[in-house]
C-alpha cells in the first residue's frame, strides 16, 4: 500500500469544515438537478456542519434572476425535496450566503460571473474553489473553456454531471478541451450512483466477508440482472431527455457503473487508483452491446411532450444483455431495464445462483426458475437493503419446500448522506475515490458504440406496464425478477 493511497483512501479524510474558505459556483443553478438534489444538499451539508466554516454559493444560470429570486428559488426546492425544513437561523444563515449571476456563463461572457468571484475573494481573504457544473453535456466544455478564460481554473475542483459526452468520439473530444485547462486531478467526473449508501455496500459485501465472495464467480453464478424501471416521466426534462435517452442517461452510466463494483476483481486497497483500475480492467472484459439484444422502447405519449420531436426516436427505456468476457464470468449474462413511466420505481440488483446439480425433491413443489429462490437480492433504492432468499423445509408431514429469506435493511438515520450530499462532501476535500475516471467513460461508450450506431427500432409501451414484452423474449427462458412482493 503506498503511502499516497493510505492518505487519499476511502473514509480517511479530514472533515470538510476544517477546510480554508471555499467558494462553490453552481452552474445550472435554476434547472432541474440543482432544484431536486444540489440545493436541498448544500443546505442539508451546511446544516450538518459537513461544509468549510466559511462559505458562498454563487449560483449562475441563463435565467435572469435577483439574488432574492433565486433564494426564493432555492427555499422552494428545499421545502419540496429536501428533507431539512429550511427555516430559523439556519435558513437565514444558508440564505445569506447565496448570490446568483444570471445570463449563463461562456467563453466571451465570463466577466459577471469573475467579477462575483472577485467580490467573495475579498469577503473571505483567499478561496479554494469547488465547481459544479449541472448542464447538459454539450455545454460542459464551453463552461471549463469559459473558467480558463475567466482565471478561475487555477486550484478549481471541477464536478462535472454525467453523461460525460454522448458517445465515445465526443467523449475524447470533451477529455482533450478539458485538459487544456484544467489538469486530470481538478476534475471529478460524477455519476452519483457511486455516492448511495446501498452501492458502496456490494463492495463491503462482497470484499469484507469470507461467506460470499468464494460463490461470487461462474462456477455458483447463473445470471446477474439490474433492474431499474421509474414511474416518474421526462415532463420537466424533455428538451434534455430527448437528445439522451435511456440508454445513454442511465444504462451506460449508473447501470453500468453498478455492474462494474459487481464483475470486478477485489482492488488491492480501497483507494481510488487502486478501485478504478479494477472497474476499467472489468470494463475491458465487457463485450460491446449486441444490437440484437437489446430492446429500445418509448411509453405512448411522450411524443406529445414540449420539446419532442412529433416522430421522436428517443427511447424512454432499455433493456439489453452484457458479457464480461474473463475468467470469473465468461458466459454469464448480466441483464439490465431501465425505463420511464413504468409501474414501479425500484433499483434492484438480483445475482441469481445455479440450480443444485441433483434434485432430491421430485416430489416436492419445487420452484423451476431459479430467481424464485437462490438469490441475493441488493435494493439500491433509498436507504437500500439486502436479502438473501433460499428454500427451506414447509412445515408439516411432506417434504415439501418453500420459499424463506434473510433481510437486512438500512436506516433511515438522520446521519446517513445522500448520494449527492457524499460526493460534493468528497469532492470538497479531494477525495476521487467515488468518481469515475475518463479512461473507464471512453470504454463504456465504447461497449455501447454499436447500439448507437445501429440501434434497433423502438417499440411503443403503455404507460404503467413492464415496458415492452421484447424484454420478456430478451432474458427467456429465464424471467425478470421484478415484479415481485420484495
Ligand atoms: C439521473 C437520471 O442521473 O438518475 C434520471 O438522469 C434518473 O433519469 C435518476 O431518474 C435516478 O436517480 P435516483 O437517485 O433517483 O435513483
Amino acid at each position: 500500500m503506498s503511502a499516497t493511497e493510505t492518505e487519499t483512501s476511502l473514509f480517511a479524510h479530514a472533515p470538510a469544515k476544517r477546510l480554508a474558505p471555499t467558494t462553490i459556483l453552481l452552474f445550472g443553478a435554476a434547472g432541474d438537478l440543482a432544484r431536486r438534489k444540489l440545493l436541498p444538499g448544500l443546505y442539508h451539508l451546511a446544516v450538518a456542519g459537513y461544509l468549510p466554516e466559511d462559505w458562498r454559493l454563487i449560483a449562475s444560470s441563463t435565467r435572469d434572476l435577483s439574488d432574492e429570486e433565486f433564494r426564493t428559488l432555492a427555499r422552494e426546492a428545499i421545502e419540496e425535496f429536501g428533507r431539512l425544513r429550511p427555516e430559523g437561523e439556519a435558513w437565514t444563515r444558508f440564505a445569506e450566503r447565496l448570490t446568483y449571476v444570471g445570463g449563463g456563463f461562456a467563453p466571451g461572457s465570463t466577466a459577471p460571473v469573475a467579477r462575483a468571484v472577485a467580490r467573495t475573494a475579498e469577503d473571505l481573504g483567499a478561496t479554494a474553489k469547488l465547481v459544479f457544473c449541472a448542464v447538459p453535456p454539450a455545454i460542459f466544455d464551453d463552461i471549463v473553456l469559459a473558467l480558463g478564460e475567466a482565471g478561475l481554473a487555477e486550484d478549481a475542483r471541477v464536478i462535472v454531471e454525467k453523461p460525460f459526452g454522448t458517445d465515445l468520439a465526443s467523449s475524447r473530444e470533451l477529455n482533450e478541451r478539458i485538459h487544456s485547462v484544467l489538469d486530470e486531478e481538478q476534475v471529478f467526473r460524477i455519476d452519483h450512483f457511486l455516492g448511495k449508501e446501498a452501492v458502496q455496500n456490494i463492495l463491503a459485501f462482497r470484499f469484507a466477508n469470507g461467506l460470499f465472495e468464494p460463490v461470487w464467480n461462474r462456477q455458483f453464478v447463473d445470471h446477474v440482472q439490474f433492474d431499474f424501471p421509474e414511474m416518474l416521466s421526462v415532463d420537466k426534462r424533455a428538451t434534455f431527455y430527448e437528445q439522451t435517452g435511456a440508454l445513454r442517461d442511465v444504462a451506460v452510466t449508473h447501470i453500468f457503473q453498478v455492474l462494474g463494483f459487481v464483475a470486478m476483481e477485489p482492488p488491492t486497497v480501497l483507494a481510488p487508483k487502486s478501485l478504478e483500475d479494477e472497474k476499467v480492467k472489468v470494463f475491458d472484459a465487457m463485450r460491446p452491446l449486441q444490437p440484437s439484444r437489446v430492446v429500445r422502447g418509448q411509453y405512448v405519449g411522450y411524443r406529445d411532450l414540449e420539446g419532442v420531436a412529433p416522430d421522436s426516436d428517443t427511447e424512454t427505456f432499455v433493456a439489453g444483455c452484457v458479457f464480461f468476457d474473463n475468467w470469473r464470468w465468461a458466459g454469464v449474462p448480466f441483464f439490465f431495464r431501465t425505463g420511464k413511466r413504468m409501474a414501479e420505481t425500484r433499483r434492484v440488483l438480483t445475482i441469481v445462483f445455479k440450480k443444485p446439480a441433483l434434485s432430491l425433491f421430485e416430489r416436492a413443489d419445487v420452484p423451476t426458475d431459479s430467481v424464485d429462490a437462490n438469490h441475493f437480492t441488493f435494493d439500491l433504492g433509498d436507504p437500500g437493503a439486502i436479502s438473501a432468499s433460499f428454500l427451506v423445509k414447509d412445515p408439516g408431514w411432506e417434504l415439501d419446500l418453500t420459499e424463506a429469506r434473510m433481510d437486512f435493511r438500512y436506516d433511515e438515520g438522520d446521519g446517513v448522506l445522500e448520494a449527492y450530499e457524499r460526493l460534493i462532501h468528497d469532492a470538497l476535500v479531494g477525495d476521487k475515490t467515488l468518481f469515475t475516471r475518463a479512461d473507464g467513460i471512453e470504454r463504456l461508450w465504447e461497449v455501447a458504440e454499436p447500439v448507437l450506431e445501429n440501434p434497433p427500432p423502438v417499440v411503443l409501451y403503455e404507460p404503467g406496464g413492464w415496458g415492452p414484452t421484447e424484454a420478456h423474449d430478451l432474458i427467456a427462458p429465464r424471467r425478470w425478477h421484478l415484479p415481485s412482493n420484495h
